[in-house]
């Protein structure tokens, strides 16, 4: 394996910690709510997985590491990870893998029908990260990836409908940190196709 792929394989491993933590936690002591704690740990990582993995593109223009690159894909394959066993922790233990309690709560609850709006584009982006489907899905597979940005919108309007009461500054932070992301990846797509236009005239 590259060194590369030893820093990658570091990356991932310490970034299920929390998972591994959490998960062993339950079996510790399964008490008071097991799914609440699973809830909430899957939730709040999928979404800071998510944030480094927009990050990595502004942090590379700006400290001019082009290595960095090399460490989305891992990034973006934890945010997949963890949001794959919230989805899990809400079918086993809120749905009980009933299709019909899925649907109604996802035309009742309107946090549930955002989560699933982010959820399904994250699970599409999280199969099609491996090499075989970079290979078939050739330039598609970069306009399919181009995903993640209404589907980070999507996962912090889900954070910020699902907190109850007032503290939703944790939210807040998330949606502006996103919207803030987008513009700055919306800057960089006009900068270059104005340079490719420049240097065809
Ligand atoms: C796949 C479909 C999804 C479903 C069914 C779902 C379901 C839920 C549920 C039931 C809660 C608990 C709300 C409560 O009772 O307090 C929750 C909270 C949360 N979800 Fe999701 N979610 C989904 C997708 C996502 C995604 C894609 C993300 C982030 C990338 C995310 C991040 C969060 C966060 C941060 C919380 C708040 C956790 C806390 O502070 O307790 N969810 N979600």
């Amino acid at each position: 394996m590259s060194r590369i792929g030893v820093y990658k394989a570091v990356v991932f491993a310490v970034g299920c910690l929390p998972l591994a933590a959490v998960t062993a936690s339950l079996f510790a002591d399964p008490t008071p709510d097991p799914y609440e704690r699973l809830a909430h740990t899957t939730g709040e990582f999928a979404l800071r997985f998510l944030l480094l993995t927009l990050l990595v593109t502004p942090l590379k223009d700006v400290l001019k590491l082009k290595r960095l690159g090399a460490f989305r894909r891992t990034l973006g394959v934890l945010a997949f990870t963890y949001t794959f066993f919230h989805f899990l922790a809400y079918m086993v233990f809120e749905a009980g893998f009933d299709p019909a309690f899925v649907s109604e709560d996802i035309a009742q609850r309107r946090f549930i029908l955002f989560g699933m709006l982010a959820g399904v584009p994250m699970f599409l982006l999280g199969v099609t990260s491996n090499n075989f489907a970079v290979g078939r899905l050739g330039r598609k597979w970069k306009k399919l990836h181009m995903l993640v940005f209404p589907l980070a919108l999507f996962a912090a309007l889900h954070f910020f409908m699902s907190v109850r009461g007032d503290d939703k500054g944790e939210a807040v932070f998330y949606l502006a940190a996103f919207a803030l992301l987008i513009l700055y990846r919306l800057g960089r797509w006009g900068l270059r196709a104005r340079r490719r236009r420049a240097a065809a005239a």
